[in-house]
């Protein structure tokens, strides 16, 4: 109850605070330096648990990426190396006395992390590095949804800052959205047990297993879970989409009935343009029944663009290649100019839109050419193909095949 009171206070007080602080409002593209830089979470939402104790589903880890693009006559060139691309979370810079993850790091994963350091060795700030994919990421940044001064706040804004021989050349904002509104205890309440209890004592009655004993339990050790590398079967999304399939009538009143897991009734982690026009995770996702089909491969199989968007010049999607991963437009990436999954700009969040607004002066997609042409090119095409990308280190990188540079860009 209070948790939620709180919520709605934060939010609204962060939309203030953007609006009192004003977006920066620079002509769009001219005035602006040699480099753009462009953020994007790789989910558009990181679901964790907050206390580790009796169980984890998924532990913080917040994978942040940035492309950069050097505005170059007619033909801008994405940048590979040369640079250095800075990382921090303003107002967001300690974890360890938010959640007790570091009480449990050493039972759950078998590894003693240095307080506010993640699973891959990254902390709240720092450095990116090439991922050989034409953009820089971070892995794992362990990142809570409270503020430093304990607001909760699911869409903290990451300020990305691009440096060339120790000079700032370019920066942005881009949020790394992260809950724990984990919603079990809808269902799973008793009189007399916590809901962690509930739920681990009806899993050893069901399945004869000892886990009120085992704590805490990493569901991941018996059940496969892609983002943790387990494979075990069945996998937690067809245990957990598959047994619940039958099971979802009480919460059947709620207006999103996925929310009872995910994030959340409170955090609405479906912000983006898809969300204003009426478009809702089973639109896309199908019900609880088509998530748990055995067919489907978890984390690998998920919804496209161009099953809806399939006009006939939309057919530049490529095949197999997640949306978080995907290029469009010379080697962009898609995320780039339109955000993150499920926060595809224009978004009902403010934080979500500041990056367009900050190169271009409006919300919505990248659409503003000089924002990385110096002058307007001619038509705009969505095309997949790659673009050229700079290694700066190499003045004879020209005569390089695309691949050789890829491949010394990412060992660099
Ligand atoms: C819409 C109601 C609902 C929600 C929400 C819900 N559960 Fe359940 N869950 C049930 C019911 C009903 C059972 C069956 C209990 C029984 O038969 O005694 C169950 C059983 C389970 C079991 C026992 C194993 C099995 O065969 O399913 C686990 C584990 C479990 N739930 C985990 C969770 C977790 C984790 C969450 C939150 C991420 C969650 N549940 C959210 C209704 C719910
Ligand atoms: C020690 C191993 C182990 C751990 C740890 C474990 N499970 Fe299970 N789980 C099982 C086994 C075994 C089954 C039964 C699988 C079967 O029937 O094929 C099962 C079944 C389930 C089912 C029901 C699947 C179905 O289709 O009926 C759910 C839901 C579930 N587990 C959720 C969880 C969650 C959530 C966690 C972490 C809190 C967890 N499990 C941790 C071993 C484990
Ligand atoms: C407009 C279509 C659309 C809607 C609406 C949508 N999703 Fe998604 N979802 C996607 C796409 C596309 C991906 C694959 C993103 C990727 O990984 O590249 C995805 C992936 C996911 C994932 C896996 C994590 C990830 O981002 O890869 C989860 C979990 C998820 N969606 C849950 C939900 C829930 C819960 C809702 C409703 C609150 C929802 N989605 C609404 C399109 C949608
Ligand atoms: C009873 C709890 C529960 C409900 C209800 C639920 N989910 Fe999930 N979902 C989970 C859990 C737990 C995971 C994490 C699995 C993992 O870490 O591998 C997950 C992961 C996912 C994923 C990513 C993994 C995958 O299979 O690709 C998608 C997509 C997803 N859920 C979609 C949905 C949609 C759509 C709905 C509503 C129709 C929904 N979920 C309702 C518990 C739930
Ligand atoms: C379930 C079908 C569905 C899926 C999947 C889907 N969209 Fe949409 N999208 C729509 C609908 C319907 C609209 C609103 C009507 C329109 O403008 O076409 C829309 C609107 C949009 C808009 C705004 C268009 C405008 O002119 O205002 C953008 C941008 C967009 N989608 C991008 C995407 C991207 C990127 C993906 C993949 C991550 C995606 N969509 C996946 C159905 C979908
Ligand atoms: C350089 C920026 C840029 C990149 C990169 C980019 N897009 Fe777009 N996208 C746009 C612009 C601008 C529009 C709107 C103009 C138009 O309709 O042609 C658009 C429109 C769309 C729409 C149509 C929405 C509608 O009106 O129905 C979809 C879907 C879409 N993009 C998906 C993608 C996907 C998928 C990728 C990656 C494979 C991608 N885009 C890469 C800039 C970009
Ligand atoms: C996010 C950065 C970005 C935005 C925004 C962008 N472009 Fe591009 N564009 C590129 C890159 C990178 C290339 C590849 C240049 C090369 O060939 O190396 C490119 C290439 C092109 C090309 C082919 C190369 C040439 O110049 O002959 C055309 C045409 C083009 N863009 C048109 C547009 C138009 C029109 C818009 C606005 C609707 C636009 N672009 C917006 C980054 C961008």
């Amino acid at each position: 109850m209070g948790i939620q009171h709180i919520f709605k206070y934060t939010t609204f007080l962060f939309a203030g605070l953007f609006i009192l602080s004003g977006c920066p409002t620079d002509p769009p593209g001219e005035g602006k330096g040699e480099y753009v830089v462009l953020g994007y979470n790789d989910l558009g939402m990181h679901c964790m648990n907050q206390d580790f104790g009796d169980m984890m589903i998924l532990p913080p880890f917040n994978t942040l990426h940035a492309q950069v693009i050097r505005r170059n006559g007619h033909e801008p060139d994405i940048i590979a190396s040369g640079i250095t691309v800075e990382y921090t979370i303003p107002g967001n810079t300690t974890s360890v006395d938010k959640t007790d993850f570091w009480d449990y790091d050493v039972a759950l994963f078998g590894v003693d992390l240095p307080d506010n350091v993640g699973l891959t060795g990254n902390g709240l700030s720092g450095t990116m590095t090439y991922t050989g994919n034409g953009d820089w990421n971070v892995t794992g940044i362990p990142v809570t949804p409270i503020m430093d001064d304990q607001t909760l706040n699911p869409y903290p804004l990451a300020e990305i800052t691009v440096k060339k021989d120790g000079v700032q050349v370019a920066q942005t904002h881009a949020v790394v959205p992260v809950s724990w509104e984990i919603s079990c205890n809808l269902c799973h309440t008793s009189p007399d047990k916590s809901v962690n209890d509930d739920i681990l004592s009806k899993h050893d009655e069901m399945h004869d297993t000892d886990l009120m004993n085992s704590k805490p339990v990493a569901c991941m050790n018996c059940h496969g879970q892609e983002p943790l590398g387990t494979h075990g079967d069945p996998s937690l999304s067809h245990a957990m989409h598959g047994s619940h399939a039958t099971r979802m009538g009480p919460v059947a009143a709620l207006q999103e009935t996925c929310y009872a897991c995910h994030p959340g009734q409170v955090t609405q982690c479906q912000r983006d343009i898809h969300y204003s026009e009426g478009i809702g995770c089973t639109d896309c996702h199908g019900d609880m029944a088509a998530v748990a089909n055995p067919a489907r491969r978890p984390w690998l199989d998920e919804p496209r663009c161009d099953d809806c968007h399939d006009r006939e010049e939309f057919e530049f999607e490529p095949q197999g290649v997640l949306y978080r991963n995907a290029k469009g437009h010379q080697g962009i990436h898609c995320a780039a100019c339109h955000g993150s999954p499920h926060a595809i700009t224009p978004t009902v969040t403010a934080a979500d839109n500041v990056q367009a607004v900050e190169w271009q002066g409006h919300v919505g997609v990248i659409d503003t050419c000089t924002v990385c042409h110096e002058s307007v090119p001619g038509g705009f095409e969505h095309h997949s193909d790659d673009g050229e990308i700079e290694d700066e280190d190499d003045e004879d990188d020209d005569k390089k095949s695309l691949l050789e540079r890829i491949l010394t860009a990412s060992v660099n």
